[in-house]
């Protein structure tokens, strides 16, 4: 969970990490016209080498206090470097100062400040450009004439050079009349205004205008032409911007007499400034230098010029079309950090969902345990509380029908019942706590349909047997061995009950544990088990699995008498093999009936096993249990392959079934009613009689086939068999 915050939170550092190093610069112009537009131009080109570099420009048309305001603010939004024209040499040098007293660096260009505070200057030399103008000037007019000069914003450096250059030459030729220096402000109407006034007080011809720019010069122009439209005078400026309305075209369309190029070199002032702010070596001072223009060149230098122009914006245009790619690219890159966070955020809450549910299932998984181990311990302790009723409720019935109660006293009789009546009371209520337990406890395992099949059979009223009468049972036993009977249990008291309530009509047994029984159990073959199931050392499931499995002892009917009432302990008891599953507090009549209906439902088997066919009947073959059916093919194939062989014996046949001869010995009896010898004597005399039924031989020949050694014995037995003898023609 911290690792993905953590991820998250790289990727966005990163994501705005990518930009190098970003540079402002404040471009502070102390005027707007077509040279700062041409200068501001070559700037934004300059600037597209340094793709860190934002430029912010200022223009203030030629106010002071305009100046020093804008370049404040530059210093408030936050400038690493300041690029500054200053309208007037001292009148911004406060500003300036404070730029760079602030550790920003300063580079003035093209005009001069007062101030000592500035990291380089970039300009040309205005005063060789007014000595170069001078000396045209002088050589156009031949040495002799008039002339009038315009200077530009009094106080600005361009203006007071310009002038010191220009007048320097004309003072060296005596034959040139300086007759007036007037003062504009760089602007045309400035000169037009002062030319006029000028012009309004004096008469004498003027032969030449020097405007110290080319808009001057075409201000004064104006001016002369207005009020002396013959003059013949001729006119030149400084500046000589391409373009329509530049200097060169009007040079070259003889407007102008010339011109002199005042280089602007914006990408130059860049140049400087990417040095200064890498820290790399630079120039404090760059000389840029002009050229004259006269009428002889103007045309070839307008063409270069407009080259230069067409290849800049051509380059601008790259530019934006790179920009906006860039800016395509950037907005892709957000949407795909967003994207991934997204899809992180989505993978995390996922996460937790299913982190939660798990917590709740958790917790509900433990609540149930705790549910079902509490309701396992009522239900345990209902149970334990089935055993004492039993042995309270049970007696107690059977002391009522002893003959002393009918002749006890009233008193005796009224005690018997409140005790009897409180006896039941108390068994409804344990029946109705585990009622109430069985509806939270259901079945954990998957019971098999056959045996929930049973389990609702056992519960269901109808199948309860109806008590067996005393005189019926005796009946079927009378004059016979009595029914053997194991009862395993390790409580002393039901062992005592149990053989109360069954002597008489059975033999019991006893053991008090699992593996107590199952060794009595295979010594002696009992004809049934009844077993509790909670025991010491072994309990009832476990011991009936054994008995089961066994094959001594797996025809043996198994009743598990138990407190454990709820379905699935019948479940389980059923799956363990057992035949039936009778609860505590129990009845004795049913549990009676029970033992007497498996019994005979044994004593049927016996019959259909003894049903004179030698293959196992159908019928028997579904009362019987998987091991006991193997059992009685493997006797009934043993029987099959020796019958003609008289010597065959018990100890043979367990031998060859792997039994002990008194483990067959009562096996065969449990199950046919018949020792081994008489069962084989049996089969001996009904193959016999088939064969005498086929003629297939004499009686002689027919005894020794079916394994008698005379043929008097022989027909002894089967006339005590059949009631018939051999010969008879019936058979
Ligand atoms: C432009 C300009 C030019 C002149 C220069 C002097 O703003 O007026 O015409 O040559 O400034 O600084």
């Amino acid at each position: 969970m911290r690792n993905l915050l953590f991820i998250i939170s790289l990727l966005i550092i990163a994501s705005g990490c990518s930009k190098p190093k970003h540079y402002r610069i404040g471009i502070s112009q102390c005027s707007a016209d077509i040279w700062r537009d041409k200068q501001n131009a070559e700037l934004r080109v300059g600037a597209y080498a340094y793709e860190n570099m934002e430029l912010c420009f200022a223009a203030a048309y030629d106010s002071d206090q305009r100046q020093i305001q804008q370049i404040d603010s530059l210093l408030n939004v936050g400038i690493d470097l300041l690029i500054v024209a200053p309208n007037q040499l001292s009148t911004i040098s406060p500003a300036i100062d404070r730029a760079y007293d602030r550790g920003i660096p300063v580079i003035v260009f093209e005009r001069k400040t007062s101030s000592k505070k500035f990291t380089a200057y970039v300009g040309a030399d205005n005063y060789e450009m007014g000595r170069s103008m001078g000396e045209f000037i002088v050589s156009r007019l031949g040495g002799h004439g008039t002339v009038l000069e315009v200077m530009g914003l009094k106080g600005s450096s361009p203006a007071i050079e310009r002038h010191k250059g220009f007048s320097d030459v004309l003072r060296d030729h005596p034959g040139i009349t300086l007759k007036a220096t007037l003062q504009g402000d760089w602007s045309e109407q400035s000169a037009y205004n002062a030319v006029k006034q000028y012009l309004d007080s004096n008469n004498a011809p003027i032969d030449y205008v020097f405007g110290q720019n080319d808009r001057m010069a075409l201000g004064a122009r104006r001016a002369i032409t207005e009020r002396r439209p013959d003059a013949a005078t001729r006119y030149s400026g400084i500046d000589a911007l391409p373009g329509d309305r530049g200097g060169i075209s009007m040079v070259r369309d003889s407007i102008l007499d010339a011109s002199y190029i005042y280089p602007t070199h914006g990408e130059k002032l860049i140049e400087v400034a990417a040095a200064i702010l890498n820290a790399k070596p630079y120039d404090k001072e760059v000389k840029l230098t002009g050229a004259l223009v006269t009428a002889e060149n103007a045309g070839v230098i307008l063409l270069q010029a407009e080259e230069i122009k067409h290849q800049s914006v051509f380059l601008d245009n790259l530019h934006k079309k790179a920009d906006n790619y860039l800016a395509q690219l950037d907005s892709q890159r957000y949407a795909t950090v967003l994207l991934i966070i997204l899809i992180i955020v989505l993978v995390l809450l996922l996460v937790l969902l299913y982190l939660y549910y798990q917590q709740r299932a958790r917790i509900a998984a433990e609540r149930e345990e705790l549910t079902h181990t509490q309701l396992e311990f009522y239900t345990q302790v209902a149970h334990q509380l089935r055993t004492p009723l039993t042995l309270i409720d049970g007696p107690l019935k059977q002391l009522g029908e002893v003959p002393e109660m009918a002749g006890a006293g009233e008193q005796t009789r009224h005690i018997y019942s409140i005790v009897s009546r409180n006896a039941e009371q108390l068994t409804a209520l344990v029946n109705k706590i585990l009622e109430a337990q069985q509806g939270k406890l259901l079945p954990s395992g998957d019971a098999d349909s056959a045996t929930i099949e049973r389990i609702k059979a056992e519960m269901e009223p109808a199948t309860e047997p109806a008590a067996v009468s005393q005189d019926e049972t005796h009946h079927g036993n009378a004059g016979d061995e009595l029914p053997q009977l194991l009862v395993v249990d390790d409580n002393d008291d039901i062992r005592a009950y149990l053989s109360i309530i069954l002597q008489g009509r059975y033999n019991v047994a006893v053991a008090p544990d699992g593996e107590q029984g199952l060794a009595v159990a295979r010594e002696t073959v009992p004809d049934l088990i009844i077993s509790d199931v909670m025991m010491p050392v072994m309990d009832g499931l476990e011991f009936t699995k054994r008995i089961k499995s066994d094959i001594a002892t797996s025809h043996i009917p198994v009743i598990l008498l138990t407190a454990r009432a709820l379905s699935h302990h019948k479940v389980e008891g059923y799956e363990s093999g057992a035949d039936g599953y009778i609860t505590k507090p129990f009845s004795p009549q049913v549990l009676l009936a029970r033992v007497d209906n498996l019994l005979r439902s044994r004593r049927q088997l016996k019959d259909l096993l003894l049903g004179g066919d030698r293959r196992l009947a159908p019928e028997a073959a579904t009362m019987l249990s998987e091991a006991d059916r193997q059992f009685i093919q493997r006797f009934a194939e043993t029987l099959d392959s020796r019958h003609a062989d008289s010597t065959l014996g018990v100890e043979d046949l367990a031998a060859a079934l792997g039994m002990s001869r008194i483990q067959l010995y009562r096996k065969i009896k449990a199950m046919t009613g018949l020792s081994p010898n008489e069962y084989i004597r049996k089969e001996r005399l009904q193959r016999a009689r088939q064969l005498l039924h086929d003629k297939a031989a004499t009686v002689a020949e027919i005894a020794y086939r079916v394994g008698f050694t005379t043929p008097s014995y022989f027909t002894k037995c089967f006339k005590e068999e059949f009631g018939i003898l051999p010969t008879d023609p019936n058979i």
